[in-house]
């Protein structure tokens, strides 16, 4: 079972630009299409976990589907799920330990959780297991910060660190608890 993170910063620690766009990540060369970890993570997890702003920017791209598992969507504020998407999407809130018991109970036990904001919470509740952080070398300078203040520390292990496309480092952090 394990909650993982698997996102790009910039290097100053961004995920978003400061018009909250995300043209900078395809700034790099990639002619030949090289995975970067998306496909691989997809074969791992059973489910998606992410904010209603970041379903919001997926959906602005108005490119395919890009979830190959069950997405679920943190919100409040939405009351359906959009059109088109209702076999594809389940809108969920509240606690998020009893989100998680939830999705577990149902055998949703590897989770890919995406957004800031979630991200955030996730580690404010220490309920992050891995964290895949692939850094552009870019500084953005603001404004969606994958960070924020934390309740306690938190330690993690890195495990695996790499140059990928000869540009971007990727490394994988695992949560120390000892
Ligand atoms: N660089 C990358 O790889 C990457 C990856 C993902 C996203 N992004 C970018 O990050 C931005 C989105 O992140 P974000 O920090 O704005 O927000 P987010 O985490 O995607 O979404 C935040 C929203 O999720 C809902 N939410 C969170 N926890 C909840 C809970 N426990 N119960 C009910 N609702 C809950 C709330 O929605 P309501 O307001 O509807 O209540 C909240 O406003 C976008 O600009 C996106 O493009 C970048």
């Amino acid at each position: 079972m394990a909650n993982i993170v698997f996102i790009a910063t910039s290097l100053d620690g961004y995920i978003a630009d400061k018009q909250g766009k995300l043209d900078w990540l395809y700034s790099i060369p990639n002619p030949d299409n090289v995975d970067t970890g998306f496909n691989a993570l997809m074969e791992d997890i059973d489910a998606v976990v992410m904010g209603r702003n970041t379903l919001d920017a997926v959906l602005s791209f108005n490119c395919d589907w890009p979830y190959t598992r069950p997405v679920f969507v943190l919100s409040n504020t939405l009351t359906h799920v959009p059109r088109g998407y209702e076999e594809k999407v389940c809108l969920v809130k509240g606690d998020l330990k009893e989100i998680l018991a939830e999705l577990n109970a149902k055998g949703f036990n590897d989770l890919y959780i995406d957004g800031g904001l979630t991200i955030q919470n996730f580690l404010n509740e220490d309920l992050i297991d891995r964290m895949v952080i692939t850094r552009l070398p870019m500084l953005l300078g603001g404004r969606r910060p994958l960070f924020g203040e934390l309740k306690n520390p938190l330690n993690f292990r890195v495990t695996i660190s790499e140059i990928l496309l000869e540009t971007l480092v990727q490394t994988t952090y695992q949560r120390d608890k000892s």
